[in-house]
């Protein structure tokens, strides 16, 4: 076969817009006028400054949120969450094979095991049927992943956590304003946690914020990220162990600006991903994203696939192909199940203890091995990803569309 990303003549020269950089990203005046605000009072801590504080009353009142606790983080947001939870170590979390670091660290950092459930083929987010499976008598939390902004089957996974007494966390770094049955994700589960990282719908650069409507959930988490010490009363009582992800105020003022537009970015990235889906579903053999039935996508990015036969490429070929013609397209998107990372594989943790793993109060052998998430194998090796930004103009949709339109054509078997 002649290699399809040679001799092309590119569909597109320039870049598309980019959340690298500020042609993907709608930061402006409010940033900077927050931002001069805090050097000029010199307040960048929180206790004594206005933004952080503000950052976590307008998240909570977006949401329809009780608590809001501003963090450094999306995986401190998890990590926090787990704090506040207070499980014992050497307990079983189960959550996703496709995701990032940052949903499984935490668990690992709070001395218990992660356990992987498999996907739903259509929707990549966790198999409630899968999920049951797992269910062990020391499984203490699931966390679930909104991937690329797809709500997950919450009424089923949520059923389970009732039914097994088990706390839900739901991760929505990828899924801000994502809607399940008219309900915000991050409002359902136990906690709700959320990253403000570059790449993210609203972001800060790095950042991360957790709501909640439990009472002592948010007490602890805020003890949790500063340290365990309530900042009162004439000694420093540290009553548990937590560390230090406080969230800064030159973040907060970001952050603070950025919430003011981010229904304005989803419903941009809404009505682009329709546009993108509705000209591509009619090329023969592009398998565009389905929406979950009652739900509102908030597309992070827009995963699609192709069907085996009818093209003389492979998924990766064809990526490969769409991003000679000047569209970006990614393949297999982490690239194997999360579980197969070193740091699990290897279980490569504290020194040589493999803890929690060895850890006597856990008293199981477990190692995680490529089949033990067939979905998750057959979605990696299928799925493409193209970007989903909120200032597509109609030419960069008309470039996308028209790069996979004359890729799919070329190689049509
Ligand atoms: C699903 C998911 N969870 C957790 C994280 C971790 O967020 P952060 O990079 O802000 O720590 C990310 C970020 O990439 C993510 O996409």
């Amino acid at each position: 076969m002649s290699d399809p990303a040679v001799n092309v003549e590119k569909v597109r020269t320039t870049p598309l817009p980019n959340v690298s950089d500020i042609s993907g990203r709608m930061f402006g005046e409010q940033e900077l006028v927050n931002l001069t605000e805090v050097i000029q009072t010199g307040k960048l801590f929180r206790f004594g400054g206005k933004f952080v504080q503000q950052f976590e009353e307008d998240f909570a009142a977006m949401m329809g949120m009780k608590h809001a606790v501003a963090i450094t983080s999306g995986t401190a947001a998890i990590h926090t969450a787990l704090g506040a939870l207070n499980c014992d170590v050497a307990q079983e979390m189960i959550t996703t094979p496709i995701t990032d670091m940052g949903t499984v660290a935490p668990i690992l950092l709070q001395n218990c095991i992660p356990i992987f459930a498999d996907l739903e083929l259509d929707y990549f987010d966790l198999l409630p049927e899968s999920i049951e499976s797992r269910i062990t008598e020391k499984t203490q939390a699931i966390i679930v992943v909104h991937l690329f902004g797809q709500p997950a089957n919450m009424d089923a996974i949520l059923a389970l956590g009732k039914k097994y007494k088990i706390p839900v966390i739901e991760d929505c770094c990828q899924a801000y304003l994502a809607k399940y049955k008219g309900n915000l994700v991050g409002t359902m589960g136990a906690i709700g946690c959320f990253s403000l990282q570059q790449s993210k719908h609203m972001s800060s650069g790095d950042g991360g914020i957790i709501v909640t409507n439990d009472d002592e959930l948010a007490r602890r988490a805020r003890l949790f990220a500063d340290k365990g010490w309530p900042r009162g009363g004439d000694v420093r009582q540290y009553g548990f162990l937590g560390l230090n992800y406080r969230m800064n105020e030159l973040t907060g003022a970001v952050a603070v600006a950025q919430v003011g537009k981010v229904e304005g970015i989803v419903n941009n990235r809404r009505r682009n991903a329709e546009a993108i889906t509705e000209r591509l579903s009619s090329i023969p053999g592009i398998i565009t994203p389905k929406v979950r039935e009652g739900c509102e996508h908030s597309w992070w990015l827009y995963p699609f696939m192709i069907d085996d036969d009818a093209f003389s490429l492979t998924p990766k070929e064809f990526a490969a192909a769409v991003s000679a013609q000047g569209v970006g397209v990614g393949h297999g998107y982490i690239g194997q199940p999360i579980y197969m990372c070193q740091i699990l594989q290897e279980k490569a943790t504290y020194g040589k203890s493999q803890c929690p793993f060895s850890c006597p109060h856990y008293g199981k052998e477990l190692n995680y091995m490529p089949e033990d998430c067939p979905n998750t194998l057959e979605i990696l090796r299928r799925l493409l990803i193209l970007p989903c930004n909120e200032l597509f103009t109609e030419k960069d949709i008309d470039d996308i569309v028209t790069a996979v339109t004359k890729v799919a054509k070329a190689h049509a078997k």
